[in-house]
């Protein structure tokens, strides 16, 4: 792939997600057809429908060949080489109740590794993006992960999967050991957001069971090219499909670690 086409990626998923953000901001609070996906408390409303038709007809556009991954209508696309990774609305429980804390998450993946990703808040108007290799910012100022080094005076934040009824105690007991071992918890409910807020210096540290490549694609990139870590419960690479991810500002990484493991 041409440097050129990279770029010309990178700016269409800045201005899909932007798009797609201002769709969202527009739909709050009316009616969005709220229903559930296979079980209860698993939501899905019409604005994600819209947002992702929206975001793969702006790639389609241009790159009609581009696979394309997103949440609510899978894969589509014939050439891998350049796989998008979508959450059209990252957050939709929050979006339902008019709780404003949601996201649009977007990554580009070259050959099997993201090369960069976008994530827009758009009720903050909260551009996040990274570049593999060229850093991260919101809107335009640099991201840098905070320097805390003790877990003791860390804000972690978490979040719980829609399909608790599979593990009905999921992560109650990591949520009950960290709330020891830590300053403060959060769950704030858009897992993309969340990974910006640890590339920003905001939380310190975020760790989740069973999430998807599109929850985590665009942030887990974002983290890192802020000078943050991100590895499965064991330490290991965060694989997109390894469903859980710990990042951090790798200061407490091995004690999130520790912990998780139930050493501390
Ligand atoms: C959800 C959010 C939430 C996380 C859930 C995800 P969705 O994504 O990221 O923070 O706790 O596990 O499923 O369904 O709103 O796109
Ligand atoms: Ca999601
Ligand atoms: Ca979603």
């Amino acid at each position: 792939m041409t440097s050129r086409l990279n770029d010309e990626r990178f700016e269409l998923a800045r201005g899909a997600a932007r798009q797609a953000g201002a769709l969202l901001r527009g739909k709050l609070g009316t009616h969005i057809g709220v229903r559930s996906k296979d079980v209860r408390s698993n939501l899905v409303t019409e604005a994600d429908t819209q947002s992702e038709a929206l975001i793969r007809s702006l790639i389609a556009r241009r790159f009609p060949d581009d696979v394309v991954l997103g949440e609510e209508t899978g894969t589509s696309g014939r050439d891998a080489t350049h796989r998008w990774i979508v959450d059209p609305l990252d957050g939709t429980t929050n979006y339902a109740h008019g709780y404003r804390c949601f996201s649009v998450s977007i990554a580009i993946e070259s050959d099997g590794e993201v090369q960069s990703g976008v994530v827009y808040d758009p009720m903050a108007d909260e551009e996040y993006i990274a570049l593999r290799g060229g850093g991260a910012r919101c809107n335009g100022t640099e991201l840098h992960v905070s320097d805390q080094d003790d877990l003791c005076d860390a804000l972690l934040a978490t979040g719980f999967p829609a399909h608790r009824v599979d593990d009905p105690i999921g992560n109650l007991k990591a949520f009950a050991d960290f709330m020891n071992a830590a300053q403060a918890l959060r769950r704030d409910g858009s897992a993309a957001l969340d990974l910006c807020y640890v590339a920003a210096g905001r939380f310190d540290g975020f760790w989740e069971p069973s999430l998807h490549a599109w929850d985590i694609a665009a942030g887990a990139l974002i983290v890192t090219e802020a000078g943050g870590k991100t590895s499965d419960y064991g330490g290991g690479p965060a694989r997109l499909d390894a469903g859980e991810i710990v990042a951090s500002n790798g200061k407490i990484h091995d004690a999130m670690l520790a912990v998780l493991k139930g050493d501390r």
